[in-house]
């Protein structure tokens, strides 16, 4: 079941798409609306409802476009709702789309042809996939079967994944009496098994641990770079994303807003540095002395805020006027930097054109 695109990619982490390369993944114009009953509260409309039947359409997805590269990893960010699994429904096959086109290594997705379907894995952090009743291992034979996975194949995966996962004696334990964190282990197993080329992750780390989460995250690198999967990740967690994608594509409304670097986010979006200054005298009080907002103060050590054009001139002045042990300047938290695209774009409306509105970065792809 080896793909051609897995011998392309050498060093998948290392490789972005680059222009006229073909895709693994390809969305124009990509739609969805849902159709939902709607009815009044109380018996009355109940009844009402029983004989007509009113309904309304909600747009969750209003005509993304986006490509990705054999191998590479690239995180999918909104706020709740923006229509990310929506669209990771669509590109796995779940789902219909209302318009658009889409390509999955070649594949329309949602027909479900047999060898799309071998090729693939969509894994929900928010939804179970094995059975509760019975060891995940018996699941995992389950899926051998369905995925039709030669015995020697499936013997040397279910050892790499045990081990990398370290999963153990967990396998042997009915799935409902694992914890969260170890059930999520035997999830993305499960999913990979069959060595899919491209996987969908729909928050694979939600409600674990740090450690569990760094685990889940260990194993997606790993299993990025030895097999070149290609993979669209999306997490809350942007811990998850700074570890594995450097492309990022940012959706709200079901508009895409940004597609291009992680670190070009933080310099498009972001207005402010973090000044951190080391004081001789941890008494000295920096608030109200015009250079910026102080945002944490703790011995001495002070954080400030200062809008990205001033940086230079503050950062002067504090060496010329105090005595400085220490100065750094750092780029605000990414978790900020997201909170602000997203705001910015609550704050224009919902009139945003989305021709304009995307704000796609061409030479990302080569970053
Ligand atoms: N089956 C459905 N029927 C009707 N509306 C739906 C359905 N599924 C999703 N929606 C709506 O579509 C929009 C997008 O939902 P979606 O689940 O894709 O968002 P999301 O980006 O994954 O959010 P989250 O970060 O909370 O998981 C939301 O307004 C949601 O209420
Ligand atoms: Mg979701």
């Amino acid at each position: 079941m080896v793909s051609p695109l897995t011998t392309a990619a050498t060093s998948p982490s290392d490789r972005l798409g680059m222009p006229g390369e073909v895709s693994v993944i390809s969305v124009r114009d990509l739609r969805k609306s849902y159709r939902v009953a709607e009815r009044e509260a109380g018996l009355r409309a109940s009844l009402h409802s029983l004989v007509r039947r009113q309904t309304r359409d909600v747009t969750a997805v209003r005509g993304i476009s986006f490509d990705l590269a054999p191998g590479e990893v690239v995180g999918f960010l909104g706020p709740n709702g923006a229509g990310k699994t929506t669209t990771l429904k669509m590109l796995s096959g779940l789902l219909h789309p209302s318009g658009g086109e889409t390509r999955v290594l070649g594949y329309v997705p949602w027909r479900r042809q047999k060898d799309f379907l071998r090729q693939i894995a969509l894994v929900m952090g928010q939804r179970n996939q094995l059975t509760w009743d019975i060891p995940a291992l018996d699941s995992f034979e389950l899926n051998r079967v369905i995925y039709r996975i030669a015995l020697p194949d499936y013997r040397r995966m279910l050892d790499e994944v045990t081990e990398l996962l370290d999963l153990g004696p967990l396998i042997r334990k009915p799935v409902r009496n694992l914890s969260l964190g170890e059930r999520m282990k035997c999830e993305v197993a499960a999913a990979l098994l069959h060595r899919p080329q491209v996987l969908f992750l729909d928050e694979p780390t939600i409600g674990l641990d740090v450690t569990m989460q760094r685990r889940i995250r260990g194993f997606i690198d790993t299993y990025n770079r030895r097999y070149g999967a290609t993979v669209l990740l999306t997490s809350h967690y942007m811990a998850d994303v700074e570890a594995l994608c450097r492309r990022v594509i940012v959706i709200h409304h079901g508009t895409l807003l940004y597609d291009g670097g992680l670190a070009g986010l933080v310099e498009r979006f972001s207005g402010y540095k973090t000044l951190i200054v080391e004081l001789e005298d941890p008494s000295l009080d920096l608030d109200g002395r015009d250079y910026g907002e102080v945002v944490a103060r703790e011995e001495g050590r002070v954080t400030l805020r200062v809008p990205k054009a001033d940086t230079a001139a503050v950062t002067g002045r504090l060496l010329s006027d105090l005595a400085v042990l220490d100065l750094t300047i750092e780029d605000p938290p990414i978790e900020d930097v997201i909170e602000q695209v997203f705001a910015a774009e609550s704050a224009a409306g919902a009139s945003v054109d989305p021709a304009t509105a995307a704000s796609v970065e061409p030479e990302s792809a080569a970053v």
